[in-house]
């Protein structure tokens, strides 16, 4: 029986050989140090699941309509937004998906025709590819290695467009290197597309994850007429220990957003009730739990950032926001490897460490950079510890 070519074209993750070889090793009782984990290891805060286990109680289990989000969140989410963003959306302007990740492929969806050009910088959070030729585009890469801080720059943006070019995703802190664009960055990269009929993507689904004290903002709060092409992206998961909730949103121009609210209204219908109220709570509820959680974040990538870098052949930029490591470990492939070794690289030397040292990594390549691997220090202190000595012993040796 067929199965259509658009389902055919997805790529197999090139993560999903090291991870599944991992849980093997543990599933064999072997003490595998897993730094793979794109979710913080903290469990939700009380005060969230308090307002969850209300929602069951009072009864909120039924359809929300629109399908597009509970009024109450999208107000929320709008508050939020103003709040710590600056960013002015009314609750019309918000959609509420199930997931960030839901968010973006509706807007990928609802965004590019067949033919149509998305530039995307790499390295890249692994769904944007997937999710713009679903929508029947071509991604043009902007290659951002770490000789240029993962960065890219204006320059780059303005050579990448072309006639085509409906659409430029941003992510900011990134996933998979961390960095955060500081705001003069923001600004001239706005002023390459600003007035443009392209649209901006900004993920800033880790925007409350910054640290060293990053002068940096909202895309469409750098400069003044951004708002009518950009639609901004965050959720939940992130931020208040949520992955399993499944709740992000979209904010954008009323005409986009009611567009991707027609798709949702005809695909998934509403995210699940119970997790809207829950996120109600998170958006507008006490900071503390927050706080605490990236304080802890920060004191881990201090140490293991220092102690990647002091590795034989590790360079690792500095990451100053989410909860990732993206250390380019190219000059060591020839020595783990052996000559002659296959491209990905980054996935060869991602199994040998796994093999060998017992240290779960994701291949960089995964990310649109083969000179790379991600490390996750959204793990125990304890934990950290150990798979960056085991690391290093493996380096060394
Ligand atoms: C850059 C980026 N955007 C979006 C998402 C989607 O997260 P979720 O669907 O859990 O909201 C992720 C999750 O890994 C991410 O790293």
């Amino acid at each position: 029986m067929q199965i259509s070519k658009r389902i055919l074209g997805i790529r197999p993750s090139m993560t999903l050989a090291v991870s599944a070889k991992a849980k093997a090793m543990k599933a064999a009782g072997i003490d595998v140090v897993g730094f793979g984990a794109g979710e913080p290891d903290f469990k939700t805060p009380a005060h969230i699941c308090d307002a969850a286990v209300g929602a069951i109680r009072d009864g909120h289990h039924g359809y929300i309509v629109p399908s597009s989000g509970l009024a109450d969140l999208k107000s929320a989410v709008a508050a939020y937004l103003k709040r710590t963003c600056g960013l002015s959306y009314e609750p019309a302007q918000v959609l509420i998906g199930c997931g960030g990740k839901h968010a973006l492929y509706e807007a990928f969806l609802a965004a590019l025709e067949p033919g149509d050009e998305a530039v995307l910088p790499a390295p890249y959070w692994v769904s944007y590819p997937e999710m713009i030729r679903l929508a029947g585009a071509r991604e043009v890469i902007i290659e951002a290695g770490a000789g240029q801080g993962f960065k890219i720059t204006p320059r780059q943006l303005a050579a990448a467009i072309t006639p085509k070019t409906r659409l430029f995703v941003l992510n900011s802190p990134s996933n998979p290197t961390g960095v955060v664009y500081t705001r003069a960055e923001l600004k001239a990269l706005a002023d390459v597309v600003a007035g443009t009929d392209i649209w901006v993507f900004s993920d800033e689904i880790y925007g409350e994850l910054v640290y060293d004290g990053v002068d940096t903002c909202a895309f469409a709060a750098v400069r003044d007429g951004l708002y009518g092409q950009t639609v901004t992206f965050g959720g939940a998961s992130k931020t208040w220990a949520m992955t399993g909730w499944r709740i992000g949103w979209a904010a954008g121009p009323g005409d986009f957003i009611q567009a991707m609210g027609n798709l949702q209204d005809q695909s998934t219908s509403n995210p699940t009730s119970i997790s809207q109220y829950a996120a109600v709570a998170a958006v507008s509820g006490p900071t503390e739990p927050l706080a605490k959680m990236k304080a802890e974040f920060d004191r881990r990538r201090i140490y293991m950032v220092d102690r990647l870098n002091k590795m034989p052949g590790v360079r690792c930029v500095r990451p100053q926001g989410a909860f990732y490591a993206f250390p380019d470990v190219s000059a060591t492939y020839e020595r783990v490897l052996g000559k002659g070794a296959r491209p990905p690289l980054s996935a060869a030397w991602s199994a040998a460490v796994l093999e060998k040292a017992q240290v779960a990594v994701v291949p960089g390549g995964a990310f649109g950079d083969d000179n790379c691997v991600r490390l996750s220090f959204a793990t125990s202190m304890t934990q950290i510890e150990k798979g960056l000595d085991r690391l290093e012993k493996f380096l060394k040796g």
